[in-house]
């Protein structure tokens, strides 16, 4: 499938290319028309510094573009994020901010930083590694629900990178579909990485804060109920998103679902939530249960990651009674696979070993 974009020449903004209709005009898309005006973008074409050819426009989201380009002194694939007004102050501040976290961060489930710089008419760039594969949000579009434990192992990935976050009192706020890349090499375990930390923000006080009090950032969709009540959202409001895309991984459906948008909204509040095994009835119900923990609307009921990621390896290792799914950070080094990867590894080959597993249900 083509995941491809094209330039709007008519809201001057790009679409996917399943797209027949401009959604903010209602105009229908010529495709010709719009590969010519994929030319729009002063990026495209151009080498940056004398270093990074821009090829292609590679996603996008509510804030940035990202184009992918070469780096023509590593001869290595990169992708190149700016942002999508470079008028407005917030949104260069954003991205700023988002390059200080992600090069904090370093982490192998965390998309990595690798340049930052800024051109006129453009403003600020980030230079990050280049994902191939297909976000989550493309992957549950393609296949309509995961296997359990691809979804078990994806999202152990997920948590390990906001364990990091939060350990560093970083939330990062806009945890959902689009914003995890699914990449790896053929024949080995899928790698997840987290993206997009525009709206991240530190707790303890040492950023500015961009965002007025009160005013709700993130995907509203996501959204944990005491951030849609106008709460600040702390580490368990990503945990609430990450048991959102745990359930629509797992079923390609939302775990809260009203015939109005005032309905649905109420049923998050209220915790009105679906149980997982009524739409996966073979998925294990300690897993139906680790969602509907995620999912309260008691923020202090949320596990936090490493608790949840605790529990999901206790039943991924039960899926798999012969085998355990080790990290690089927790396997011997005799069964060490490269970094940041899980693998899973026999109990022989772990020397009967159990891996330590963190601590239990909070
Ligand atoms: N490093 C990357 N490699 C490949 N594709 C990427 C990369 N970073 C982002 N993308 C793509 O671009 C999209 C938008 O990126 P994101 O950082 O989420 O921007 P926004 O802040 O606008 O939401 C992502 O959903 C993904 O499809
Ligand atoms: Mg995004």
């Amino acid at each position: 499938m083509n995941h491809g974009f094209l330039w709007c020449p008519h809201c001057g903004h790009p679409h996917e290319l399943r797209v027949r209709f401009c959604p903010a005009t209602g105009v229908a898309l010529d495709r010709a028309m719009n590969k010519t005006a994929l030319k729009g973008h002063p990026l495209l074409g151009r080498v940056v510094e004398g270093r990074y050819r821009v090829s292609e426009l590679i996603g996008h989201g509510g804030k940035g573009f990202v184009f992918g380009a070469e780096d023509l002194r590593t001869k290595s694939h990169v992708a190149i994020k700016v942002v999508v007004e470079p008028t407005a102050t917030e949104s260069i501040l954003r991205l700023e901010r988002e390059a200080t976290l992600i090069a904090a961060l370093r982490h192998p489930h965390i998309c990595s930083l690798l340049d930052v710089g800024w051109l006129a008419g453009v403003g600020p760039y980030l230079v990050m590694e280049r994902l191939f594969g297909a976000t989550l949000a493309q992957s549950i579009r393609d296949s309509g629900q995961l296997p359990i434990d691809l979804a078990l192992h994806l999202m152990m990935q997920v948590l390990s990178a906001l364990d990091a976050a939060h350990s560093m009192n970083v939330v990062h706020r806009d945890i959902k579909p689009s914003n995890i890349f699914v990449t790896g090499h053929d024949g080995m375990p899928p790698i997840a990485k987290v993206l997009d930390f525009g709206y991240a923000r530190k707790t303890d006080g040492f950023m500015s804060r961009l965002t007025t009090p009160g005013l709700r950032v993130g995907t509203r969709r996501y959204l944990a109920p005491e951030v849609r009540l106008g709460g600040e959202g702390t580490d368990r409001s990503d945990i609430f998103a990450c048991g959102m895309v745990l359930f629509e991984m797992l079923t390609g459906k939302l775990p809260f679902r009203g015939t109005t948008v005032v309905q649905t909204e109420r049923a998050v509040v209220q915790g009105d939530r679906r149980w997982l095994l009524g739409d996966r009835p073979d998925a294990p119900a300690a897993l139906g249960w680790a969602v509907h923990n995620a999912l309260s609307p008691k923020v202090d009921h949320r596990m936090s990651a490493r608790e949840l990621h605790g529990e999901l390896r206790r039943i991924a290792a039960a899926l798999r009674p012969g085998l355990v799914l080790v990290t690089d950070d927790e396997s011997p080094s005799s069964v060490r696979r490269s970094p940041g990867r899980g693998s899973w590894v026999s109990r022989e080959e772990l020397g009967g070993e159990e891996p330590s597993s963190s601590s239990g249900r909070g």
